[in-house]
């Protein structure tokens, strides 16, 4: 759908699209800005550089949005001082009230990542969670990234929604629409009532805002040929995946008030029971293609 649209169209969608959905993102997505976001964060940050963060001076993030990243990184000593950006000025009022609540400082700017308003060498971490697939042109936005990062500075990007696993995650999802009616009456709940027109109109536009899905080639390809060094590409979440997608089609059908709490915690507890295992078990075990997400990291050659 996204491949009908010209560049500025899809900036453009993204820029309204995430405007709208700020105001609700961190419940919808169940954000932490607490320990527990502290530690997934950390946790996704030492599997995409295959050790434990150091700490840095001067990060930017790219497509910030409410601070996830960020802000959880500032508030658990991995950076210094936050540069956070995103096309969407409506997310990043949402991440500056964010920030105040927890009583952080970080910078931010409404900035297109294909256009970045920072001098060359600036930051010495460059990095993203669930952005690039919004990204129309990748080489420019790669261009960029390594322009403002300093010479043996880091590039990290995770999130990143891979070709294979999305295929994937598509047999839980239609598994559970199959199952819905007969998991409702199980729980004695009523249907989901159809959203309203203006909702439904922003969930039209989800097919429209992501605009990539990758294999792990072509994430190594973009940052190798633009110079990166080091260049390591990893997966996260299979089974668990698949669990909480088809957990989330399930809640989708049924009116919201009407899900039992023990259903509710059923569902978390397993969620992050299966995160464990496939962290023990299957990552770094199978290959990076099949997993859901996908995450980069790489280096700037440092100066001879
Ligand atoms: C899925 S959200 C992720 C937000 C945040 N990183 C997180 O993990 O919660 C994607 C973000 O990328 C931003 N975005 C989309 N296209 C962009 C672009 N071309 N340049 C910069 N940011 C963009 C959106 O506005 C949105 O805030």
């Amino acid at each position: 759908m996204g491949a009908t649209l010209t560049a500025e169209q899809i900036r453009d969608v993204n820029t309204r699209y995430h405007d709208v959905a700020a105001a609700e993102y961190d419940a919808k997505w169940a954000i932490s800005f607490g320990e527990l976001g502290q530690a997934q964060v950390r946790a996704k940050l030492r599997k995409a550089l295959g050790s434990a963060p150091g700490r840095y001076a001067h990060s930017l993030e790219i497509g910030a949005g409410t601070g996830y990243f960020s802000l959880n990184m500032l508030a658990g000593g991995v950076i210094a001082r936050a540069t956070c950006t995103d096309i969407s000025p409506g997310m990043l009022d949402t991440l500056r009230a964010n920030a105040r609540s927890l009583g952080l400082a970080a910078e931010t700017v409404v900035a297109d990542a294909e256009r970045l308003p920072f001098d060359d060498c600036s930051f010495d971490l460059v990095f993203g969670h669930a952005v690039l697939h919004h990204i129309p042109h990748l080489e420019r936005a790669f261009g960029e990234l390594y322009r403002v990062l300093a010479p043996g500075g880091t590039l990290l990007f995770a999130g990143e929604p891979s070709r294979v696993g999305d295929s994937l995650a598509r047999i839980p999802k239609r598994a559970a629409t199959l199952a819905a009616p007969l998991w409702r009456a199980l729980i004695r709940a009523q249907p989901a009532p159809p959203p309203p027109h203006h909702e439904h109109a922003h969930g039209d536009l989800e097919g429209v805002v992501d605009v990539h899905a990758f294999a792990p080639g072509e994430l190594c390809a973009l940052a190798r040929d633009i110079g990166f060094e080091d260049v390591r590409v990893s997966g996260e979440e299979l089974v668990a995946n698949w669990f909480g997608w088809a957990n989330r089609t399930l809640e989708a059908s049924a009116e919201r008030t009407q899900i039992p709490w023990l259903w509710r915690e059923y569902a978390y507890r397993g969620y992050r029971a299966l995160q464990t295992l496939d962290g023990a078990l299957l990552e770094g075990r199978l290959p990076a293609a099949i997993f859901y997400n996908l995450m980069i990291s790489a280096r700037r050659r440092a100066r001879s």
